[in-house]
């Protein structure tokens, strides 16, 4: 399929790009959709995690908002999944401190869900590194805010 389209692209696209490096790209655009994350402008340990979503191979863009009461009802958010910032990618929800690995499990196993989320900000969850780090959940939540766990840390 991708030989057959790259061929299509004509003149000036196959002369910029190898046929090698345009397969490469258009997998690892698959594998990793760009993140939009919606924080405040003050927080810290929100900017920790988009780094280590970066980190993670993950293109991030960053809205930020004095405050995310009005954000978080738009996304109708369930309260009791509330963290200090949540994001955007493919059709789901990501809120809180949620490892990069468990979203990249989501966007490959496309469960029936509105999102994950890590509630609250647990010590040693990404972002969040501490020397006394706790055991936490990554929660599945649906959109009428039934949640199961996705995976624990
Ligand atoms: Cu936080
Ligand atoms: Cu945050």
């Amino acid at each position: 399929m991708t030989r057959v389209q790259v061929k299509r692209w004509g003149g000036a696209a196959v002369a910029a790009l190898t046929l090698t490096g345009a397969v490469v790209m258009a997998q690892g655009k698959a594998a990793t959709p760009t993140v939009l994350v919606h924080k405040t402008p003050t927080c810290g340990c929100c900017g920790k995690w988009v780094s280590h979503l970066e980190a993670a191979g993950f293109k991030v863009e960053v809205q930020n908002h004095d405050e995310m009461t009005a954000s978080r009802a738009q996304h109708k958010l369930p309260e009791a999944t509330r963290s200090c910032h949540f994001a955007l990618v493919g059709p789901y929800v990501v809120e809180g401190h949620v490892p990069a690995a468990d979203v990249k499990k989501l966007l490959a196993s496309k469960p029936a869900i509105k999102g994950i989320a890590v509630p609250g900000m647990p010590a040693g969850s990404p972002g969040m590194e501490s020397p006394n780090p706790q055991k936490y959940d990554t929660l599945a939540f649906t959109a009428d805010g039934k949640t199961s766990v996705f995976a624990s840390h």
